[in-house]
């Protein structure tokens, strides 16, 4: 691995890099089969990341016709590597077995250990027979979107199809690692600009509020538009945030703490509630405290100069979703693709259909959307929101971080790359923008 890395550090070509063989195992985060009781009977809240993450020496797997193999130089903590690491809502494993059911080369998948992680960047080592747009030395960000394209039912909106999976949480072989193998069609341009653990960072979350917020197949939002986003300098929140002030809306950040708001403004946007400090209730023994989210609608209404969200950018879940019900406008939208603090939601109908508002549920992103969702952070309109870099051996305490929500924005991870500031090939772009690509820097 050694001889690679040297290799891409000192700008190897594809040829080169091609012509050096893999190593037989190689370095990856994981989670271990036989470890999923490890928390029984404990709270969601007492489970430690740290204990269920592993740093193993796994064999690469057989690539397949469709795959390539990348180094991966950098990647990044998701809350879904939190909810693998806790095996909740279930342990991961029944994935890979479904995976493994599948075909052949899905059977690679179910293995007694999951290599976790959702985003990578890095740089293709090699491609299988039928890879057509990337070759060896290609340097690209992944996205997670895993798709049999075989299937019709993938050949509308990707996301739709039946077996869609999310890469390193349905499937094996994820980007915490120092290799990994992914479908070609996940396979995206580095921005140039960015340092390996920049380039990683925004992927999941970048792809996923780009649907959530602006594709048609989202919110679709527009000019003028009044967006709720809740945990405003979060994973999803930061972009939303990005896109919102980009594309000409008006964000209302909800934040949990001063620090929190002070991101959200050296971003630009200029209405902040921070919940802590308005002490919001919105469930009180058990029950749902209608009051409460009519004080949020006040807040709002007098942060905005009396307008309702057109749209709502929905993740907490069963703590704030009837609250996001009742302040959306007349005809807007509660648009959703999480449940953190709980799946059930609980709102007053009433709401919903006498105001003609809807509810949208939203799912990562397909390959045309995290493409346009990339591009944008090529051409620096939209910048990665890194915090923190933790090295691969640290995996444990970076899930334990985000689990404990004692990040902001993105929470990186240096797999092959020996440190951090590595991977620029544009540095006139990135002088242009690097107050903004710092600016979740050590907070
Ligand atoms: N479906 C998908 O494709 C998809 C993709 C990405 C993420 N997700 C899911 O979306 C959720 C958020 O992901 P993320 O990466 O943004 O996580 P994150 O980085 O932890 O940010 C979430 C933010 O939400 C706020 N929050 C948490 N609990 C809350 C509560 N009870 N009430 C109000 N605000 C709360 C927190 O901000 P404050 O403390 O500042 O308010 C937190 O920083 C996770 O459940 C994740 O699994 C789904």
């Amino acid at each position: 691995m050694q001889e690679i890395l040297d290799a891409i550090l000192n700008d190897a070509s594809g040829p080169e890099l091609q012509g050096l063989p893999l190593p037989e195992t190689f370095r990856a985060a994981t989670v271990h089969k036989e470890d999923v009781e490890l928390f029984a009977g404990l709270l969601s809240e007492e489970k430690d990341p740290k204990k269920s993450i592993h740093i193993d020496q796994v064999p690469i797997p057989e690539l397949a016709p469709d795959e390539a193999v990348v180094a991966v130089m950098a990647s990044a903590i998701n809350f879904n590597t939190v909810w693998t690491s806790i095996f909740e809502p279930l342990p991961t494993f029944l994935f890979l077995d479904r995976l493994g059911r599948e075909s052949v080369w899905g059977k690679r998948h179910d293995l007694p250990y999951h290599i976790i992680g959702s985003d990578a960047s890095g740089v293709v080592l090699r491609t299988g027979s039928a890879v057509r747009n990337w070759k060896p030395g290609d340097r690209v960000t992944i996205h997670c979107n895993y798709v049999d394209d075989q299937d019709p039912t993938a050949h509308d909106d990707s996301m739709l199809a039946a077996n869609q999976r999310i890469w390193g949480f349905e499937s094996n072989f994820g980007g915490l690692a120092d290799l990994t193998v992914v479908k070609a069609n996940q396979l995206m341009p580095k921005p140039a600009h960015l340092t390996w653990e920049e380039a990683a960072s925004p992927g999941l979350v970048n792809s996923t509020a780009y649907r959530q917020l602006v594709s048609k197949n989202g919110a679709a939002m527009k000019q003028g538009d009044v967006v709720l986003i809740w945990g405003a300098s979060g994973g999803l929140g930061s972009y939303a945030t990005q896109f919102a002030l980009n594309g000409g809306a008006i964000p209302v950040c909800v934040v949990s703490s001063p620090q929190k708001a002070e991101i959200c403004r050296s971003m630009g946007a200029e209405l902040i509630i921070d919940r802590t400090a308005e002490g919001y209730e919105f469930w009180k023994n058990g029950e749902q405290q209608p009051s409460e989210w009519k004080r949020l609608g006040k807040k709002i209404r007098e942060l905005t100069g009396g307008d309702d969200p057109d749209i709502v950018f929905e993740h907490p879940g069963r703590e704030t979703f009837g609250a996001s019900v009742y302040v959306a406008r007349r005809g807007g939208t509660i648009v959703t693709c999480a449940s953190t603090s709980g799946y059930w939601h609980e709102y007053d109908n009433r709401y919903l259909w006498m105001t003609l508002k809807r509810i949208v549920g939203s799912h990562f992103a397909n390959y045309r959307e995290s493409w346009e969702a990339n591009r944008l952070i090529e051409r620096a309109a939209i910048h990665p929101t890194l915090s923190r870099v933790y090295p691969l051996d640290e995996t444990g305490q970076a899930a334990y971080d985000v689990h404990r929500n004692l990040h902001q924005g993105k929470v990186g991870v240096l797999c092959l790359a020996p440190q951090e500031g590595l991977g620029v090939r544009d540095p006139d772009l990135r002088a242009k923008h690097v107050d903004a690509i710092n600016r979740f820097r050590d907070r």
